[in-house]
């Protein structure tokens, strides 16, 4: 029987980080995972295909509808779908396979198969062809991850109504496509296939859109969303979905219960996603659960199971791969005896559309449900000279500071390059900085990061280029007229 110091179920981020920390640290670790290839849903069908192909998209938006503006010009602009995924599939394969190397490098010995916890440390794997081998370790990790949610009454076929998997590979481009859900995957697919010329429409169960971020960041996106060509159906819930001779009928009822039907060659249902536990832990050993069907561990990551402890997806918490890459870390680390944490109110969220969002901390939405006082500052980037110059001038960078200390609380980001530009103010939250801070700290110019500054600055009316309110404008041009 395999011995190790550690077994890993589940080679996702959670699991790949984790495992690569246990060997670093000496631990003698195996990784267990039932695709051929490690990544998880992230490297495979999630984060990074759906990268390569909003970059594709927004190429050939970029190419139809900005160029011109720049001078550059074009006879005809056509596309190449199967291109367009062959790419997609080279980046997914190069990072996967990049993951095989780096496995191989740090001594982690790779298993193929569904691995099944018996009882604490003891592990069956079972391969693809039926046979099975018995593991033991002094400590598993669960890093199992999550699938897609489905809808009652919504048959997903995988052809016609389909979830991320499928829609990240869709042959041709549907004519009319249904989105049922405006979280990050509903708008970040829902933008990828808009641009490649299908006619989306995109229903949403709550009042906005992306409802994790602050109003005002969200109704900038469906604006721009808007003029790309989506369409939004908010306070609206899908109540079925039906299949007739290869298209779809969606059933929806609006907030002032009127029905509302759509049909559609293709559906996507992007109503969240859900721990995916199938099987990984015996019925036997009554593994506990919260409320909401996480697997509940404690500040250690550990299970009710002795020596059993889960990371990522499968627990509370947003479901984001970076989460999951630092509780991987934070795990093994106190597994091995070292001082292991992740900072819960410092964990960005970004979506990927065009602008994109991004936000860390406190909103202003949570600061009223909390009872928090916060002070804001804003910075349009109309009023910043790389995002002119960049013909990128949409959105506004925002900054939460504690009225009385000063202290950074929250960032939110709409505009080009927002994934890029969040991290400082990451930083900031995590070193427990001030707005003052992020405002005298020097910033390259020019560059949209200015923006950032200028939102830190304009928490205490200090900001350098704010551009003047309509109103002001207006006041300031009958004053020269006179
Ligand atoms: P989500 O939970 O972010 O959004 C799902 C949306 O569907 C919600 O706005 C919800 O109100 C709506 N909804 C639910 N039931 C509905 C109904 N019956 N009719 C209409 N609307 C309904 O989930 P999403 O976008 O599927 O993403 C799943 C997870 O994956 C999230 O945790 C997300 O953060 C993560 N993810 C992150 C990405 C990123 O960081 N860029 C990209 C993709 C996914």
């Amino acid at each position: 029987m395999a011995v190790f110091d550690l077994i890993v179920l589940g080679g996702g981020p959670a699991g790949y980080t984790g495992a690569i920390r246990a060997a670093q640290l000496g631990l003698n670790t195996a990784i267990v995972d039932k695709r051929e290839v490690l990544g998880g849903t992230c490297l495979n069908i999630g984060c990074i295909p759906s990268k390569a192909l909003l970059l594709s998209s927004d190429h050939l938006h970029f190419a139809r509808h900005q160029a011109a503006r720049h001078g550059v010009l074009f006879e005809t602009v056509s596309f190449d779908l199967a291109q367009m995924m062959n790419r997609k599939q080279g980046v997914v394969r190069q990072l996967t396979q990049g993951l095989e190397f780096l496995m191989k490098k740090n001594k982690i010995t790779r298993l193929f198969g569904v691995g099944q916890v018996l009882a604490p440390g003891k592990v069956v794997l079972t391969k693809a062809d039926g046979g099975q081998e018995e593991l033991q370790g002094k400590h598993v990790v669960l890093a199992t991850g999550s699938v897609p949610a489905e809808l009652p009454n919504v048959p997903i076929d995988r052809q016609t109504i389909v979830t991320s998997d499928e829609a990240l590979a869709f042959a041709q481009v549907p004519n009319e496509l249904v989105v049922v859900g405006a979280g990050a995957i509903g708008l970040e697919l829902s933008s990828v296939w808009s641009r490649l010329g299908s006619k989306v429409t995109i229903i949403e169960f709550l009042p906005r859109i992306a409802a994790f971020f602050d109003p005002d960041v969200t109704q900038a996106l469906q604006k721009a969303l808007e003029a790309e060509g989506m369409k939004f159906h908010l306070d609206t819930t899908v109540t079925s979905v039906a299949l007739c001779n290869g298209r779809a009928t969606v059933e929806a009822i609006s907030k002032e219960n009127d029905k509302l039907q759509f049909s559609a060659d293709k559906v996507l249902i992007a109503v969240g996603r859900k721990p995916y536990l199938d099987g990984a832990v015996s019925k036997d050993l009554g593994l506990k659960l919260t409320a909401g069907g996480r697997v509940a561990v404690d500040e250690r990551y550990r299970t009710n199971v002795p020596d059993l402890y889960a990371i990522g997806d499968i627990i509370e918490g947003p479901m984001l791969a970076h989460k999951g890459e630092d509780e991987g870390v934070a795990c093994v680390e106190r597994i091995a005896g070292r001082a292991g944490h992740v900072n819960y109110d410092a964990i960005p969220n970004v979506i990927y559309t065009n602008p994109e969002v991004a936000g860390v901390g406190l909103t202003e939405d949570l600061a009223k449900v909390r009872g928090i006082a916060v002070r804001v500052g804003k910075f349009p980037f109309a009023a910043n000279g790389r995002a002119l110059a960049n013909d990128e001038s949409q959105g506004f960078a925002k900054i939460l500071a504690d009225p009385k200390t000063d202290k950074l609380l929250g960032a939110q980001i709409i505009g080009f390059g927002a994934s890029e530009l969040i991290p400082e103010a990451v930083t900031v939250l995590e070193f427990g900085g001030s707005a003052e801070d992020v405002g005298k700290t020097v910033h390259a110019h020019p560059t949209m990061s200015e923006a950032l500054k200028e939102a830190a600055l304009a928490v205490n009316n200090q900001a350098f280029s704010i551009p003047p309110s309509p109103r002001e404008s207006r006041s300031a041009a009958a004053g020269s007229k006179r």
